[in-house]
């Protein structure tokens, strides 16, 4: 379990309250207004703004803690010319005030649990905290050479589900850690978006680019993988493309 879901009764959160409705307003304004903006303005977006946003989107919920995401704000024109091409010189990028990598790391989960250690903000760290990062976390996400302490996590998860019940399992492969960091890192994306918007800007967020050549120019290696790119300005009159639309909720909502 992770040590970081000790309930803080003191920190009792005006928002939480059912009857603080300002703040549900607030968030169904920002919610519903950002739209995917492919055209932008030429005004631009201050550093502080974005240093907010990126504070905001850092402060996602995220497995453990272990905040395995990296945000490569490309503002140096060469970068940029050359990351638009690499988003097939879509107006989300190409009109964008800034040009934002969003990326997931699967190598840095053992650095970032030393560094939770490091800087756990109750001193002494407690020492299921400390069991935590150091054993848990650790046998979660190591593979051994050849996925040898793989198969071996996997032939012990069988086992303990049979003998003791229900069991998280761990990652066994590179892919399972990729997905664990690419779930993370997309939150923080969403949170990022959404902070732009609550600033008075806006977003486009992008599948569409050439990952190889992307990560090429940002000199990332195997262990950093793009999750999206992310266009972001004021919103130009002609930005928005199309009526928002969804499906029905009863599509996909099942009360089980
Ligand atoms: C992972 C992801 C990749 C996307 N890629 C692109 C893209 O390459 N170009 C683009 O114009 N929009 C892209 N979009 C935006 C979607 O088209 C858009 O979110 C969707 O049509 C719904 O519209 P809305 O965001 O305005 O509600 C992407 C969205 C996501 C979440």
């Amino acid at each position: 379990m992770d040590p970081n879901m000790n309930a803080n009764t003191d920190n009792k959160d005006p928002i939480a309250t059912p009857n603080h409705t300002p703040q549900l307003q607030a968030f169904r304004d920002i919610v519903e207004s950002r739209r995917s903006v492919r055209r932008f303005t030429d005004t631009p977006i201050p550093d502080d703004v974005l240093a907010d946003c990126l504070r905001l989107a850092m402060l996602a919920p995220n497995s453990s803690n272990l905040q395995p995401w990296e945000f490569y704000v490309i503002d140096d024109a060469d970068n940029r010319k050359r990351a638009i091409k690499n988003c097939m010189n879509q107006n989300a990028a190409k009109t964008s005030a800034r040009l934002i990598a969003i990326v997931a790391r699967t190598d840095i989960w053992h650095e970032h649990a030393q560094q939770i250690l490091r800087e756990y903000p109750d001193q002494p760290v407690p020492k299921k905290v400390k069991d935590y990062y150091n054993k848990v976390v650790t046998l979660d996400f190591l593979r051994g050479p050849a996925n040898v302490i793989s198969a071996a996590k996997w032939g012990a998860t069988q086992v303990v589900r049979r003998v003791k019940g229900p069991l998280k399992s761990p990652y066994y492969t590179f892919e399972d850690t990729k997905n664990w960091a690419t779930n993370n890192t997309a939150l923080a994306a969403e949170n990022l978006m959404l902070a732009l918007r609550a600033h008075g800007f806006d977003s486009c967020p992008m599948g569409g680019f050439d990952e190889p050549a992307m990560k090429a120019l940002l000199n990332l290696s195997d262990d950093h993988h793009i999750v999206m790119m992310i266009g972001a300005g004021e919103r130009a009159d002609n930005g928005v493309y199309n009526t928002q639309f969804r499906f029905d909720q009863k599509q996909f909502v099942h009360y089980v």
